[in-house]
């Protein structure tokens, strides 16, 4: 089928090069110009995993444009696939889906489907045919379905190509039909239904993943104080197929561009609906706590963090990505620099744009362990492969006092038993706590 995909971000990109891959002739757009050179050169601006072979093993059915009416003006389908961030208020900013379905509106020369991949609040859809039909200028059937898109950051090729559901919200058979036909070669089941349904499973399901990761954060800090262990609650508790064991990592919270965003979106619709929204109220308030975490934690070792030198490991929100968006590293940070801490920090692909944000006061390195140098405290945020292979001894010989505050549970708290290391993680108490060697 002939696609047109507007963005050329996480959704957009990779939905463009997915679809190219099932054999469709797909043009991305955007107007952002130097990413489309870059697009047309073969190379990707966003960091994920088998995303530049796939450009380049579709590069025949593929066209990267800022030419809106080029990619438009034939399209049978057209995904919007452009940002949803968040506005001052928690509500969702929807004025990059109206300038698109406003370029579409203009452009548009055959009946098409407008199929809306951002994440957007319920009833947006409804909104935007409306739109869309009043604005049009060539006689034609513009038609709106929403499509949410269920990819995280790091194997979102894999989620594309090979996904949990595909969910289709439709007013009509014709346009379901016709994204039943977009879709034929993946082997998913399909959740065919209306538009709200549609937009409404997105924030359900985003919004449940998020309370799952709040709810564990919850049980790990009680296990810290009961003495239990959160990684065998986890394990156990995850055996039960009706609580299964995905998202019960326990940590310093979660970070991304989706759950914060979906989280503070449902919250703000169901109070303009005048309806409180408790449990996701309290996911969003345990989120912002847990990010705090270890820097409460350090007050247990240093009175006054005032000096210090401290390692940081892990800038982006998660591992496999370079984004920084809504990480903990963005809180913590600044606290850190208020404190006048000497902060060295590493991250194998985050560091670039985190230099752009924070260009002075920071010490980049080039490893782990030279983050590590002489440090009097090391704050784990990101659970990378490279942190994760680091040794109780490499700590121990590198830090001048070697406090390490986990907050990904990198690490088996029995392997820094007796060597030095004081080891504080997530929900499973402290080895070496009594050494005596941290006091300030
Ligand atoms: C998420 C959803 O998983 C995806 O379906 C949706 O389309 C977009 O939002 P993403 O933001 O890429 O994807 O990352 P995800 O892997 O879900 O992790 C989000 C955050 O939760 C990360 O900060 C991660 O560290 C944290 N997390 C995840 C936990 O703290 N514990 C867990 O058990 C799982």
């Amino acid at each position: 089928m002939k696609i047109a995909v507007a963005g050329t971000g996480y959704v957009g990109l990779v939905t463009g090069v997915c679809l190219a891959e099932h054999g469709h002739t797909v043009t991305c757009v955007d107007v952002d110009e130097q990413k489309i050179e870059q697009l047309r050169q073969g190379q990707t601006p966003i960091y994920e995993k088998d995303l530049p072979e796939l450009l380049v093993r579709n590069r025949e059915r593929l066209t990267f444009t800022t030419d809106c009416a080029a990619g438009y003006r034939d399209a049978q389908v057209i995904f919007i696939g452009v940002g949803t961030p968040e506005k001052r208020d928690g509500s969702a900013n929807l004025k990059y889906v109206y300038a698109v379905a406003g370029q579409i509106a203009e452009t548009a020369e055959r009946d098409c489907v407008v199929v809306v991949k951002s994440t957007v609040p319920i009833g947006t859809n409804d909104k935007l045919e409306e739109f869309l039909q009043a604005r049009q200028t060539h006689p034609v059937r513009l038609e709106v379905a929403s499509n949410p898109e269920f990819l995280s950051q790091g194997t979102a090729v894999r989620d594309t190509l090979h996904p949990s559901r595909i969910v289709i919200g439709a007013e009509s058979p014709e346009a379901a039909e016709v994204l039943r036909q977009v879709y034929q070669g993946f082997d998913a089941p399909l959740v065919v239904t209306n538009r709200r349904s549609a937009e409404m499973i997105k924030y359900a399901s985003n919004d449940f993943l998020a309370l799952k990761i709040s709810y564990i954060n919850e049980i790990a800090n009680l296990c810290e104080l009961v003495g239990a262990d959160i990684e065998d609650v986890a394990a156990g508790m995850g055996y039960d197929e009706r609580i299964g064991g995905r998202f019960l990592h326990a940590g310093i919270g979660y970070g991304g561009s989706c759950f914060p965003k979906d989280t503070k979106a449902l919250h703000w619709l169901a109070n303009f609906h005048d309806y409180e929204m408790k449990t996701v109220k309290a996911a969003i308030e345990v989120n912002d706590h847990q990010k705090l975490r270890l820097i409460k934690k350090s007050r247990k070792y240093y009175r006054d963090l005032k000096g210090l030198t401290v390692a940081v490991l892990g800038l982006t929100f998660k591992p496999g990505t370079d984004d920084l968006r809504e990480a903990p590293s963005l809180v913590n940070i600044p606290i850190l620099q208020d404190e006048e801490c000497r902060i060295q920090a590493w991250d194998p692909v985050g560091m670039e744009k985190f230099r752009a944000l924070y260009p002075d006061g920071i010490a980049y390195c080039d490893s782990p362990e030279a983050a590590l140098a002489g440090a009097d405290l090391c704050l784990i945020f990101t659970e990378w492969p490279q942190v994760k292979a680091l040794a109780p001894e490499t700590f121990r010989r590198q830090m001048r006092r070697a406090i390490v505050l986990d907050g990904r549970n990198c690490y088996e708290p029995e392997a820094f038993a007796g060597s030095g290391v004081v080891y504080d993680s997530v929900g499973r108490g402290t080895v070496g706590e009594d050494s005596g060697m941290c006091q300030r």
